[in-house]
């Protein structure tokens, strides 16, 4: 495991960009696997410069996002499909049969998942960007007795619905499910990215690295991950410095 501490949640952001497009200059038709939440929001933005100035090039690159709430379509502005082509696609060069993100309002959950499950396997993903939620998960698979392998339907966490509150005007207007990728299918990514900032996050960082690996805490089966590279602010390497020495 390599783990990069940066000054500052822009600073976190420019260096998993950094990351990924190491990744894009070894393999050209590289295949990315996605996350949303405020986050990744400032890596999105350096590569969506890097490509408007012409650094940058999409056009060989597939995506596959993490996760979508149940119930939003692409063009409702809490969707997850709406965050990603805010964020990154409208500025890029990427064709958008390339784009994957689980339909959020599909009438069959079953043949949905399925599919994602056999894109992702027909692509295969180099590098996949994580963030982390403050009960550890990751996309959207949450703490449970069990990992689940493949893309499924999620029930959200209470405190997954406390925390994505903020983005709506509700919290009665969060979802109460999800469509996420699985545990396999994000473990089966060559590389794994997962970036983290503030505070809130310190716990599940913690838990994720020096707890054991259990589905109560979901991120923590990446110890076994075999190119895992974490991204942290100074406020959470000041808080992990003493476990790691
Ligand atoms: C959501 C997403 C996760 C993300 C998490 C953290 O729940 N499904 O993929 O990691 O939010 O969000 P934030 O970066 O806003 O803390």
């Amino acid at each position: 495991m390599k783990i990069y501490t940066q000054d500052g949640c822009l600073e976190v952001g420019r260096k998993a960009a950094q990351l990924v497009v190491a990744q894009m200059i070894c393999k050209q038709k590289s295949v990315l696997g996605l996350a949303t939440g405020s986050t990744p929001i400032a890596m999105y933005e350096e590569l969506a410069e890097m490509c408007e100035y012409g650094d940058l090039d999409f056009k060989d690159i597939t995506t596959f996002n993490l996760d979508e709430y149940l119930g939003l379509d692409k063009d409702n502005e809490q969707s997850y499909a709406y965050f990603m082509n805010t964020h990154l696609f409208k500025y890029i060069n990427i064709k958008k049969e390339n784009i994957h993100i689980p339909s959020g309002i599909t009438k069959d959950i079953k043949k949905t998942c399925e599919d994602y499950d056999k894109a992702i396997l027909e692509n295969g993903i180099d590098l996949q960007v994580l963030g982390i939620g403050t009960n550890g998960h990751i996309g959207f698979n949450e703490p449970s007795d069990h990992f689940e392998a493949g893309t499924h339907l999620v029930d959200l966490d209470k405190e997954t619905i406390e925390a994505n509150a903020r983005f709506f005007e509700s919290i009665d207007e969060v979802p109460r499910q999800a469509i996420s990728m699985g545990i396999k299918n994000i473990m089966q990514a060559k590389k794994v990215v997962l970036i983290a900032y503030g505070e809130n996050k310190i716990d599940a960082i913690k838990k994720m690295l020096f707890g054991e690996i259990t589905p109560n805490l979901p991120a923590s089966i990446l110890q076994a991950h075999g190119d895992f590279t974490l991204v942290i602010d100074e406020e959470i390497g000041d808080a992990i410095k003493d476990l790691l020495a």
